[in-house]
């Protein structure tokens, strides 16, 4: 098999030996004829000193011969001295300029050679080579008696160059292989080194060693964030590989309760939240029961119908104390009952300090960026910690165990986990934070932030939709917390208790095709026909609560723009924005929807003629079965949230989708975008994008529709709610195994007797 790692050592070779021969090849290349200068002259000068001492050596025994004219004698001496293999040739000049005596191998083209001005020697090419000549002048009593020409052969010199370029490029190839072989070996060493390291800090054993210690404990603390981000990431990427290879089989109301019942003994289970799942209002036609626009509720009130047990929440409805028994309990659904809803009772004040105060005013802008400034009041937090104590209190009056499974939904709630684990310490605490968590610089405004994070460590599991939201935490928890965080296992240990923090994107349960449901050419028909629309009208929707944290208005930008650039489809395109009331006693809200307001109707102006309008603006609340015929009728869905937990509205849209046509526009900030790939993703701040994104939308080929639907509606049917929620029931399952576990040993410990060692 081949097994890459085998080759590194030849990567390795490679990569270091062939750029660095390279390189010093280069160089040698460069500095030859460098070299080959330097060896000539400090040649040249070499021979002048020794013509200099050559002709002084013969001046003394040339003086005798010279005036007799000795010739046999001038002629052995000249003998003599050529003897020297350096020395080619001798001659000897009259005043005049006349060749007296010379060797046999003077060179006769020389004649009777004389120095240049100002020099003491020259090199000269002849035919036989170069060579290097010298004069020096023979004086007797002041009077010249002649010239002594010596001629020196520079043949050795070439000899020499040619060998010292052999030695250079000898001492090159083996410095090249000396520098590559060192380098190889380091960073074999080092890559060893890294990677065992790497290991040491993914098992946690990133400890100061004798020899760390002298390096200093601030080396150690230094690595933490290392091993820290390497564990979390490698917790991530476990997480994101178990999630992907799920448990076997799909997830089904049906397989959530076998769950309940064989992980969890048929624990009972109570969830709380602060909206209802059915909120009965008093009308003049009678008591009428709501679904609020809630993805929470929509999530977990399918979760309920499975699992049944009790949710406790604010009987906000006008007709809610109407319906409930002496216990402040109603079945619900109203159609077929499959579960109790407590509702709890808040008094005005109660109501605008906890709810629109503390949560809304407070905690909401404070984890979305939105962009709008979180409020902090004291009277707030005061009927916060009030409510909470109230809604915890309700639990703990429910519970029939002592040990009961507490699903504890969102940011109204951030104290309950800490106030019921005290008078319930065995129960299964599962926290579902259904908004974003912001970075721990930004949660640090909120003056409370130690009481809230505290609070939530009281769970059992504290889950987030997305890796973001749960490392954000985390950071917060280990900023202002004295904690231990284990981020491989993702757990935080908190004042003796172990808090697991996880992340389980949250989902829908998938429709079944209900009877007498309208098909999409049904719907089509009907949603145009109400909008007094022609057939074949395009359609865009967007379903949202009218909230500031949705990007209605960059919305509503990006279709302006869209129909700028493309000006054909003027009077042939229409955006529904179904927005549903919310908040609306909170100052923020209203100046929202004002803003929203006078932006449809300046659009409408400018594109609007008779009865055409580009926008139409539906805001009040519609039924779930009226938003699926929008879904089905509209050629494009628009979700462009500034922030979002996860933003069901985007996974109701493709759900809704079973002809598998449909776009939809998915904002890059919501926990959706991280699963929806399939969708069109967009920046909502750039106006150019969504509506580039919107005109794509429009003119997409069916084909490629049902390719991305058919995609992004397999991954929803398969990531359903029940996932979601069996994730988290048996990862509180496993941990409450473990509880017992631990506390059968403590038992044993505290009271069996010693065992004996065999
Ligand atoms: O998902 C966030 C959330 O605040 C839920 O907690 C809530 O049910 C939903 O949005 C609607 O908001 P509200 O309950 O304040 O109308």
């Amino acid at each position: 098999m081949n097994n890459p790692t085998r080759f590194r050592p030849i990567f390795l070779v490679v990569r270091f030996i062939v750029p660095l021969a390279l390189v010093l090849g280069l160089f040698g290349y460069a500095v030859m004829p460098l070299m080959d200068s330097f060896t000539t002259r400090w040649a040249v000068r070499d021979l002048d000193t020794r013509s200099t001492s050559l002709a002084s050596a013969l001046q003394e025994p040339l003086r005798d011969y010279i005036p007799q004219k000795s010739g046999k004698r001038i002629e052995q001496l000249f003998n003599r001295a050529i003897q020297d293999e350096r020395l080619y040739a001798l001659g000897f000049c009259d005043p005049s300029g006349k060749l007296l005596y010379a060797t046999a191998t003077y060179p006769k083209a020389l004649g009777c050679w004389k120095r240049p001005a100002g020099k003491d020697a020259a090199l000269v090419q002849l035919p036989q080579g170069a060579v290097h000549l010298a004069e020096s002048e023979l004086m007797q009593d002041g009077v010249s008696l002649g010239r002594l020409v010596l001629v020196h052969d520079m043949s050795f010199i070439e000899r020499r160059s040619a060998d010292t370029r052999k030695y250079i490029f000898g001492f090159f190839a083996l410095l090249a292989l000396a520098v590559s072989l060192v380098t190889v070996l380091i960073a074999h060493l080092s890559w060893r080194g890294w990677i065992s390291g790497v290991k040491e800090l993914l098992r946690g054993e990133l400890r100061p060693r004798a020899n760390a210690a002298a390096a200093g404990p601030a080396d150690a603390a230094d690595a933490h964030p290392l091993a820290d981000e390497l564990r979390a990431l490698l917790h991530e990427y476990r997480q994101e590989q178990q999630d992907e290879s799920g448990p076997a089989g799909e997830w089904t109301a049906d397989t959530l309760k076998q769950l309940l019942q064989n992980d969890l003994a048929g624990d009972e289970v109570l969830v709380v939240s602060n909206r209802e799942p059915y909120i009965h209002n008093a009308t003049p036609a009678g008591i009428e029961v709501k679904r609020p626009a809630s993805g929470l509720v929509t999530a977990v009130e399918a979760v309920m119908r499975a699992c049944s047990g009790t949710w406790i929440a604010h009987g906000a409805g006008s007709a809610d104390h109407e319906t409930v028994d002496s216990q402040d309990h109603v079945a619900v659904p109203p159609e077929h009952p499959s579960y109790t809803l407590r509702r709890v009772w808040l008094s005005e004040e109660e109501e605008q300090g906890y709810y629109y105060g503390f949560a809304n005013e407070g905690l909401w802008p404070l984890c979305h960026i939105a962009h709008v400034r979180p409020v902090f009041r004291s009277s707030d937090w005061e009927q916060y910690v009030k409510v909470n104590q109230r809604f915890a209190d309700a639990v703990i009056a429910e519970a029939k165990s002592d040990n009961p499974v507490v699903l504890v939904q969102d940011y109204h709630f951030a104290l309950l986990p800490r106030m019921v684990r005290a008078a319930l310490p065995k129960a299964t605490i599962i926290t579902f934070w259904h908004i974003p968590w912001p970075n721990s610089e930004s949660f640090g405004i909120c003056p409370w932030r130690e009481e809230i994070i505290d609070g939530l460590l009281g769970s059992t599991i504290v889950g987030f939709h997305t890796p973001f939201h749960r490392k954000n935490f985390l950071d917060t928890v280990d900023r202002y917390l004295e904690s231990r965080i284990e981020p491989e296992a993702s757990t935080v240990s908190y004042g003796g208790e172990l808090t697991q923090v996880q992340r389980y994107p949250i989902s829908i349960a998938w429709p079944d095709p209900e009877d007498g449901a309208l098909d999409v050419t049904a719907c089509r028909a009907k949603v145009r026909h109400a909008l007094g629309l022609p057939d074949g009208h395009l359609l865009g929707i967007g379903v949202d609560r009218f909230d500031y944290t949705k990007g209605i208005i960059e919305r509503f930008q990006a279709v302006e723009r869209m129909l700028e650039i493309e000006p054909a489809l003027v009077g042939k395109f229409t955006f529904v924005q179904i927005a549903a009331p919310t908040r609306s006693a909170l100052d923020e809200y209203q100046n929202f929807e004002a803003r929203v307001r006078a932006q449809v109707d300046r659009i409408n102006a400018k594109y609007g003629s008779g009865t055409y309008a580009p926008i139409i603006l539906k805001a009040e609340h519609h039924g779930q079965a009226q938003i699926t015929e929008y879904f089905r009728a509209s050629e494009v869905c628009m979700v462009t949230s500034l922030h979002d937990g996860m933003n069901l509205v985007s996974k109701e849209f493709i759900a809704a989708r079973d002809d598998e046509q449909g776009v939809l526009i998915l904002s890059q900030f919501t926990g959706a975008a991280r699963e929806l790939h399939e969708a069109l993703i967009i920046n909502p701040y750039h106006v150019e994008e969504g509506a580039t994104a919107l005109r794509n939308a429009l003119l997409m080929p069916p084909i490629e529709q049902a390719e991305r639907m058919r995609s992004m509606r397999r991954r929803v049917k398969d990531f359903n709610v029940y996932r979601w929620a069996g994730k988290m029931l048996q990862d509180a399952a496993r941990l409450r195994q473990r509880a017992r576990v631990m506390s059968k040993i403590h038992m044993i410990r505290a009271h069996g007797k010693p065992r004996r060692v065999a």
